[in-house]
């Protein structure tokens, strides 16, 4: 099948390409980078000519409320529209777990703004929602720095790691539309605290982490599991010990989400 993925340059983009390729696909990985642009509508015509598939794991390269609504909305609304015309009989995108819980900040309301345009779309599709990746602890960690402390509640997390994200992704986009929502997680739970505090000394991060209950975790106040996955959720096998224990094979990862 001719797979496109929107945002294929990224992270999880990047790997999900190859894993396509590896299962025989075309896989084409189309962003700015490449000249395709879902704001604009640049270049999409084109890379969309013949494709069965569209994943879309692309990202907002700003996180301010109204800029990261705008990116959601006008390049989800594109894609559809690109992929209608093009005849692509598959919308797949990653969204994450908890979106809804988290609506006092502009980037939950933003992905629940892609995800309500994908559902009332008349393309099949599949929405995986994923938990927090390995990579992005750190990102956490930047966002709540006020000198050399990070203050943090002790919500509970179920991260995985980014090539456990890829390869679910792949699954689902190589299967049929489930025209409906799968959630994806880590094998564990932690304390976000608790994470974090792991995750900084594995790099020799001297900043400390002072547990706070009452602590915003990108503007939102957590209760105890709003960032958990339902029981039904596929969990990846990767443990975040082992990520840690592995040379860093991922370039450097600060993106908060
Ligand atoms: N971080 C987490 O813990 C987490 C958890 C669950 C779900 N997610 C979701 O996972 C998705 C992917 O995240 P990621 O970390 O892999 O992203 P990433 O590494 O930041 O990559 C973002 C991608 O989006 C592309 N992009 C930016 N502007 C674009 C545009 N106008 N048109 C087309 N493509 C554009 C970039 O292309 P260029 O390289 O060409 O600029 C890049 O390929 C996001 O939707 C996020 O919400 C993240």
């Amino acid at each position: 099948m001719k797979i496109v993925v929107i945002g294929g340059s990224g992270l999880i983009g990047s790997k999900l390409v190859r894993k396509l390729r590896e299962n025989g696909h075309e896989a084409v990985a189309a962003s700015p980078n490449s000249g395709v642009n879902t704001l604009t509508g640049e270049g999409l015509a084109e890379a969309l000519k013949g494709a069965s598939v569209v994943v879309d794991v692309s990202n907002s390269p700003s996180w301010e409320d109204a800029a990261v609504m705008k990116f959601f909305e006008t390049s989800t609304r594109n894609l559809l529209a690109y992929e209608a015309a093009a005849g692509v009989g598959h919308h797949v995108a990653l969204s994450v777990v908890g979106s809804e819980r988290l609506l006092e900040s502009g980037y939950f309301r933003a992905k629940i703004a892609q995800e309500n345009l994908i559902k009332g779309s008349s393309i099949p599709y599949s929405l995986i929602r994923a938990t927090q990746f390995f990579e992005f602890v750190k990102g956490i960690a930047d966002f709540s720095t006020d000198g050399n402390i990070v203050r943090l509640p002790p919500a509970l997390i179920q991260p995985m790691a980014a090539d456990d994200v890829a390869n679910a992704v792949g699954r689902i986009a190589m299967g049929s539309p489930v025209n409906g929502t799968v959630e994806v997680g880590g094998p564990e739970q932690f304390r976000l605290d608790e994470l974090v505090r792991r995750g900084l000394a594995a790099r020799k991060d001297p900043r400390e982490v002072v547990t706070d209950p009452h602590a915003r975790y990108y503007g939102v106040e957590l209760s105890e599991r709003t960032l958990v996955p339902a029981d039904d959720a596929r969990l990846g096998e990767t443990r975040f010990e082992t990520r840690l224990s592995q040379p860093r094979s991922n370039p450097e990862y600060t993106n908060p989400h």
